[in-house]
């Protein structure tokens, strides 16, 4: 079949995708929305109206994984229908051909390290092959890169820098899932975010499983040179960027931070542990000391920069004494905050075989009681905002309470009343003056 007859066929046809997971994935799902859209597919937003069904997974914890396999016995009836079904992300990447076993009737597997050769696999299923893979790319150096992108939002939207992780976690699936760790040219990265600014974007969102492991393929810059060349853009208003590692967090982030007004008031540093026995076991690389001079950099900058972080509750061997450091870790550094998650055992990494695991009723103790200390924090947090005037970003409207939603720099819901007749617009920008606080979120009326 030419690749001529290939699109015509392809025009008539429709998909739906559905995405679980990470920011990474999200924005995955995006690039494979333009690329489909490139081949002549349509999109549908009702699984029964599509001849492709996609689950782009993710599979960082036991219970997303399940979810995976539930969603694709769920619909099994419609591989009746003729519809074809391609599993895409960490679970493809995990399970590979095994998913062809365990679900007979999906045609297509495919890791996020193999979706630069997608054109060519949706050849192959047009032509009406049945085991389509995508799994043998991890160890590419090669970043997937498209101009066809369809980005979800108007205003705001994601670049990914860096793909993949070379850190190893002793818990962790992404190095096994995404590959080898591999960066994008800081001149392919301007001029994605500039295309984006021309298109109408005010605010990006630089994404890497760890963003500031940063190397630019050509050299010209370092994670925090580009975060301040995308922040000066002329019509870029907020620049985000998650997640930092600590074991390369700099000092020139938080300067580039003070440097450049657009750049957010926020950082998302994992610390995964308090206690720096458990950190070496994790095999992070780094102490709680050195962890909390990264926040020291932090804390000590011009602007006050919000900080939020991810937690595992319950890794094996987690004594009461690791969790209590845990504890006070949290205590100390006053997140704004915290993703905790009890641990979860995962295949191929080293944390599975470790001794003395946590009981699930221990590692859900020990979850709600840091999670109660956290609400008490946020509480006083969030209410130290009351009376500020604050920026935010209108991302919609709660039509219910007749409420503006909005976001702030500190990436902090601020949900407002205004006395205008007409509501603002999703994407603008208004001062806001904080009258309320709640643990989670703020309530203000916008300044006239
Ligand atoms: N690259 C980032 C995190 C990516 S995964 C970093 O290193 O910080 C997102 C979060 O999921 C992690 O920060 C961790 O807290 C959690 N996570 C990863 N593997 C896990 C596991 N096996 N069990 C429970 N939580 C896990
Ligand atoms: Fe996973 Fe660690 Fe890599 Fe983060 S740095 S993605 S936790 S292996
Ligand atoms: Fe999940 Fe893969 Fe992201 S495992 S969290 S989708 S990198």
């Amino acid at each position: 079949m030419s690749q001529e007859k290939t699109a015509v066929s392809a025009a008539n046809r429709t998909f739906y995708i559905e995405t679980f997971g990470c920011q990474m994935n999200v924005h995955d799902s995006e690039k494979v929305i333009g690329t489909l859209e490139q081949q002549g597919y349509t999109r549908v937003e009702d699984e029964e109206a599509a001849d492709l069904i996609l689950y782009n997974t993710c599979s960082i914890r036991d219970k997303a994984e399940q979810k995976v396999f539930h969603r694709l016995n769920d619909y099994k009836k419609l591989h009746a229908q003729g519809k074809r079904f391609a599993v895409l992300g960490c679970v493809a990447q995990q399970e590979g051909e095994k998913i062809f076993e365990r679900a007979p009737y999906v045609s297509l597997v495919s890791g996020s390290a193999s979706y630069r050769k997608l054109p060519e696999m949706l050849v192959q299923l047009e032509q009406g092959a049945s085991r389509i893979t995508g799994l043998d790319d991890r160890q590419t150096e090669e970043t997937f890169e498209t101009e066809f992108t369809a980005r979800s939002n108007r205003h705001r939207g994601y670049i990914t820098i860096i793909e993949g992780c070379d850190k190893f976690c002793a818990y962790c699936v992404v190095p096994y899932t995404r590959g080898k760790e591999r960066s994008r040219t800081s001149t392919s990265v301007l001029a994605e975010a500039q295309r984006m600014a021309d298109a109408g974007y005010t605010e990006i969102q630089l994404l890497g499983q760890n963003v500031n492991s940063y190397r630019d393929a050509e050299g010209r810059k370092s994670f925090a040179e580009l975060l301040a060349a995308v922040g000066e853009i002329s019509g870029i208003q907020r620049v985000r960027f998650t997640t930092s590692h600590p074991r390369d967090f700099t000092r020139d982030i938080v300067e580039a931070i003070d440097a450049v007004p657009s750049l957010c008031d926020h950082v998302h540093l994992p610390v995964q542990s308090g206690s720096s026995r458990v950190l070496h076991l994790m095999q992070r690389e780094y102490t709680r000391e050195q962890y909390l001079e990264h926040i020291s950099w932090i804390k000590a900058a011009k602007r006050p920069i919000s900080m939020t972080t991810d937690m595992i509750m319950g890794f094996p061997g987690e004594t009461p004494k690791d969790f209590e450091d845990t504890v006070t870790l949290a205590a100390e550094v006053q997140y704004d905050g915290i993703f905790a998650f009890k641990y979860s055992p995962r295949p191929n990494t080293p944390a599975i075989t470790m001794a003395d695991s946590i009981p699930e009723e221990e590692k859900s103790m020990r979850l709600q009681i840091l999670l109660d200390r956290q609400r008490e924090i946020q509480r006083i947090n969030y209410a130290r905002h009351v009376g500020q005037t604050l920026e935010v970003m209108v991302e919609g409207h709660n039509s219910a309470r007749g409420q503006v939603i909005g976001r702030t720099s500190q990436n902090k819901t601020l949900n407002f009343t205004t006395r205008q007749p007409i509501l603002p617009a999703p994407g603008s920008y208004l001062k806001v003056l904080v009258t309320k606080s709640l643990p989670n979120s703020l309530v203000g009326e916008a300044i006239d």
